[in-house]
């Protein structure tokens, strides 16, 4: 049976890639979760998996080399796939030293530790073993005209911590590829949505605050521009990247959906106004004048936007869901999941590994 060693899979992109796997693959297949539970790792994301005789959770920093190197020797671990990350671009402009911490050097710690697990006396590596870095097409800059778009040749031009940070951790799994031909790929993602997104980001927090009848914050003019992704599509190309994927390639995996801030915060709220029923009060709350501009973010990039050419023709994957549905999905999550939100918000979710895991 297949182990798959996934790090940060308490997290948004994580959780949704462990309920893909094992949707996918079910019982073929053993996932190891190691995830450190920052403020971002929730492991009610993962309730509904965590009994599975084929799942397994440990709560371990990615920066504990002697943590993660027991558990490449305790298990056979064949394929890796690194999420574990800071993730949030506003944190980074406040705090960056934990992104070059989790980021760069957690990402050398998994390196050095699956290399040591597979490699072999000759210098090559155990045959079927696999390790994929996600990565994001921040590393690749702000784009500035209107009509071009990343490429997995487009020159690294990161402009936030969060973004110096992923290049870091991108070049060194390169360094690895190029100098031990460690068996890997990298995929650079642009930004996901979806079920189990933390209300910091765009998407949960407008929302979320929406539905309260907060403001809904747009930085500087809102016309900014993101190129949207569901996330179980980003799942499903994780597992085709490296199931078809040739090694030591770098595919970019994008949505095609590009969106001015402005137009995505109009979308969800003509969408709320149409999924809420008659007579739900929040319908009372959802309104445009809870938009209020705000201070722009320091160094915000102006338009993201990946070219998906490569991995649609290699691999034949593309992005399935059309925005206006995974719009509707995530809204409908975030009804079905009032309690989720409500203890996220609350922080009540960081208790739950002490009373799962500890009583
Ligand atoms: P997230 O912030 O929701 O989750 C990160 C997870 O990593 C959390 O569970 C957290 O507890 C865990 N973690 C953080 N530091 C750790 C450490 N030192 N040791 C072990 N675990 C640790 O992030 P996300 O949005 O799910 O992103 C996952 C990955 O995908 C990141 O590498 C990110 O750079 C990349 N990415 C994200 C997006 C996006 O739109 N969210 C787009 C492209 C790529
Ligand atoms: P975010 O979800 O933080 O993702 P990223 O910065 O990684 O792209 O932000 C998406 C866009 O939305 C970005 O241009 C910043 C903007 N934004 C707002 O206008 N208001 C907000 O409250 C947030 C969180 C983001």
């Amino acid at each position: 049976m297949r182990t798959y060693l996934v790090t940060g899979g308490a997290g948004f992109i994580g959780s949704n890639y462990i309920h893909y796997m094992f949707r996918k693959y079910g019982d073929e297949i053993r996932i190891i979760n190691v995830d450190k539970l920052t403020y971002a790792g929730n492991l009610e994301n993962l309730k509904s998996i965590e009994s599975r005789g084929n799942y397994t959770f440990i709560k371990a920093d990615i920066c504990d080399s002697a943590a993660i190197r027991r558990i490449f020797q305790e298990n056979d671990i064949d394929r890796v796939v690194h999420f574990a990350a800071e993730s949030h671009v506003d944190r980074s402009i406040k705090d960056p030293e934990v992104f070059v911490r989790t980021n760069v050097l957690g990402t050398l710690v998994m390196l050095n530790a699956a290399k040591e697990a597979w490699e072999l006396p000759d210098g090559t590596f155990q045959e079927g073993k696999k390790f994929l870095h996600v990565s994001t097409d921040e590393v690749y800059g702000s784009l500035e005209d209107e009509n071009a778009y990343f490429y997995e040749t487009t020159p690294y031009d990161p402009h936030s911590p969060y973004s110096a940070s992923k290049a870091s951790s991108d070049m060194l799994v390169k360094s690895y590829m190029d100098t031990y031909r460690f068996p890997a790929n990298i995929t650079n993602c642009s930004n996901n949505y979806g079920p189990y997104q933390f209300p910091e980001k765009l998407i949960p927090l407008i929302i979320n605050n929406a539905l309260q009848g907060k403001k809904l914050p747009v930085y500087g003019d809102g016309k900014n521009v993101r190129d949207w992704l569901y996330v179980e599509d980003h799942a499903k190309g994780i597992d085709m990247v490296q199931e078809k994927g040739r090694l030591f390639e770098t595919y970019n995996i994008g949505g095609h959906n590009e969106k001015q801030n402005i137009q995505i915060i109009h979308i969800i709220l003509d969408t709320l106004q149409e999924m809420l029923p008659e007579g739900d009060p929040r319908r009372e709350l959802v309104s445009e004048n809870l938009i209020t501009y705000v201070e722009d973010r320091k160094g915000h990039d102006r338009r993201y936007a990946i070219a998906p050419d490569k991995i649609k023709k290699e691999i034949g994957w593309y992005p399935e869901t059309r925005f206006e549905e995974g719009i509707r999905l995530t809204i409908k999550w975030f009804f079905e999941h009032e309690e989720w939100m409500k203890n996220v918000t609350s922080g009540d979710y960081q208790k739950y590994y002490e009373e799962m895991y500890h009583e």
